[in-house]
């Protein structure tokens, strides 16, 4: 079975794309294929030592979901039924999308939900991605000036994604080689 599980959130299909190309970058002996949140539930990721999770901000600053006005369940239904889950011993990555030049109040804030979830739970977060190269305000993802995982816009930096991606998962991959 493969280390790694890939699980996200979309809603426009960019969070899905991103979790193909890390699947297909990282090879299918080591993460399992990509599954959208709103199909999962909590047993299905306690399955993978490893997680990486892909989370899209929505709303003014919030998790993609129903509310947000997103077209089906996603993260904000989803985190909900952590309550009380153990995930010591568990390493989980966190990728943030969000839009840097419409949203520079509240950018890829999603992410830290995410992160102070699976914290709560006892995960190790992994991943940490440094700010410089982007051009916000505030970002709730920022946690002793690091972004809590890496952050892909790819309404205004898309050129940058594949090289982002790259170093990201080779700074993972050192984590469980
Ligand atoms: C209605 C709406 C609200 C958004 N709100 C935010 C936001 O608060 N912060 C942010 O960084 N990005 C925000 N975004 C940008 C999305 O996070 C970005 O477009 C992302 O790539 C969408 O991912 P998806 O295609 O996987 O749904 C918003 C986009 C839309 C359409």
């Amino acid at each position: 079975m493969a280390k790694v599980g890939v699980f996200f959130g979309t809603d426009t299909g960019n969070t899905r794309r991103i979790a193909k190309d890390i699947v297909t970058k990282l090879g299918s002996a080591i993460a399992a294929k990509p599954v959208n949140v709103r199909n999962a539930v909590v047993a299905d990721m306690l399955a993978y030592d490893t997680l990486i999770l892909g989370v899209p901000t929505y709303g003014e600053g919030q998790l993609p979901g129903l509310s947000t006005g997103n077209a089906t369940a996603s993260w904000e239904e989803f985190l909900p039924t952590l309550e009380g889950q153990d995930f010591s011993g568990k390493k989980v990555a966190i990728y943030g999308l969000g839009n840097q030049k419409s949203y520079p109040e509240e950018f890829v804030n999603a992410a830290f939900y995410l992160y102070e979830r699976f914290k709560q739970c006892g995960a190790t977060i992994i991943g940490a991605w440094d700010t410089e190269g982007y051009h916000f305000k505030a970002s709730k993802a920022v946690v002793d000036n690091r972004f809590v995982g890496l952050v892909l816009d790819q309404e205004n930096q898309k050129d940058l994604t594949p090289e982002r991606l790259d170093a990201w998962l080779k700074e993972l991959a050192a984590t469980w080689d």
